[in-house]
């Protein structure tokens, strides 16, 4: 299939920004904002479409290690002290950076995201300074710092003064003269501020990056989508297998039913992405050691409305969008978010729903321990008894089960 990879990035960026806003309170379209300045300065600086494609999905996922970080550091301080543990720890550069190892880039970043908080002086976490610091690193620091501080999106006449002024206060400081010197050329332009605002952001980074489509078989595009399973599953240590759990059962489930190889990678995507808008809830909910009072419930079942609007743009993903996103829906039609009923749910949304709830018993809970296959079947039978998921998919998951268990 032909794919731009930035445009799956950038439609996974949707949730991948609620990662920065639950750890510092960063507002929406962070990433594309910060993707937006550093490549509209890179074509100020000549750099070539090959190194701007990637110097844009390096901006997008710059942050992406800060899920793993959170739950080591700054989850145990209050959220208005968090942005100060983030600052003061540089894990989440390496981890961001290691994430990515798999990924498909065009040219060589080697170190690019590890750098992204060094400075021209350096006084960043590395002690890397002037050239020794990848360009691209230090535009993705340049983007990133002016929208933490200034959040961009909301600007004014006077606000633009006072970056302007910030911006050359701080060259041959926080900033490369180079990289200041290309900032004054395109921020003299009227649109450079309007389109980094959040309407015209989406529409702006399409004017703007280089549209560079590959050809990636499904098994590529599985790989690709598996680095972001892992992201979202390292979002919670109770989570931490949930994903690539669903992703292998899945494909066993696949398998016994006869599917081919393209429709098992398909259904695969879908459970590597499927709790995506996870990210978009708050670790104080997803990690809280009690029952989850009402206003925690329906904050958690969003979740899933976030994974179908970072979906659903992509072409090429409809009947993956709808397998991922349908997995909290029951046949009786009191599941989440939409109340589909059996007559909108096709077979593989059914699946996904029954090896999900599956899969989350057999985990390990803040509230309760994993449970066994047996415990686990007998609430899907009961599940299957009272009309809400797929009596038949259940039967066939407890025959599989036991067949695996015999050849172990
Ligand atoms: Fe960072
Ligand atoms: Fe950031
Ligand atoms: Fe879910
Ligand atoms: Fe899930």
């Amino acid at each position: 299939m032909e794919i731009n990879l930035n445009k799956l990035l950038l439609s996974l960026s949707y949730t991948l920004d609620f990662i920065e806003m639950d750890v510092l309170g960063v507002t929406s379209n962070h990433s594309k904002r910060v993707a937006y300045i550093a490549n509209i300065l890179a074509k100020q600086l000549n750099m070539n479409d090959e190194e701007r494609f990637d110097l844009v999905a390096c901006c997008i996922l710059h942050d992406n290690g800060v899920t793993e970080y959170m739950l080591k550091e700054a989850i145990k301080t209050n959220s208005s002290k968090r942005k100060l543990v983030l600052e003061n720890f540089k894990e989440h550069c390496i981890i961001s950076e290691e994430n990515l190892k798999e990924y498909p880039f065009l040219t060589d970043v080697t170190n690019v995201i590890k750098y992204h908080h060094e400075t021209y002086n350096g006084k960043g976490f590395f002690k890397k300074q002037k050239n020794e610091i990848p360009l691209m690193s230090s535009l993705i620091f340049f983007g990133d710092h002016l929208d933490n501080v200034f959040n961009l999106k909301d600007t004014n006449y006077n606000k633009i003064e006072n970056i302007d002024k910030y911006v050359r206060g701080h060259s041959g400081k926080l900033f490369s003269p180079e990289i200041v010197d290309s900032y004054f050329n395109v921020s003299s332009k009227p649109c450079f501020w309007l389109d980094l605002k959040d309407e015209f952001i989406s529409d702006a980074i399409r004017r703007n990056i280089p549209n560079i489509k590959m050809k990636k078989s499904w098994k590529q595009i599985e790989k690709i989508t598996k680095i972001f399973s892992l992201i979202i599953d390292k979002k919670s240590t109770f989570t931490l297998r949930h994903s690539q759990g669903l992703a292998d059962k899945i494909e066993t489930m696949g398998k016994y039913y006869d599917k081919d190889e393209i429709e098992i990678l398909k259904l695969k995507i879908a459970a590597n992405l499927h709790d995506l808008g996870k990210l978009a809830v708050s670790n104080d909910i997803i990690d809280k050691q009690s029952k989850l009072n009402e206003k925690e419930v329906y904050l958690v079942k969003q979740h899933t409305y976030y994974s179908r609007i970072s979906l659903s743009n992509l072409v090429g993903f409809e009947d993956i969008t709808e397998w991922a996103c349908n997995h909290h829906e029951k046949l009786d039609g009191s599941g989440y978010p939409f109340g589909l009923k059996a007559e909108d749910l096709d077979f593989n949304s059914r699946l996904m729903t029954c090896l999900d709830i599956y899969q989350a018993l057999m985990e390990e809970r803040p509230y309760r321990k994993g449970l066994s296959h047996g415990q686990s079947m007998e609430i899907l039978k009961d599940m299957a008894n009272q009309g809400l998921i797929d009596n038949k998919i259940v039967e066939d998951i407890d025959i599989v089960h036991c067949n695996d268990s015999l050849t172990l």
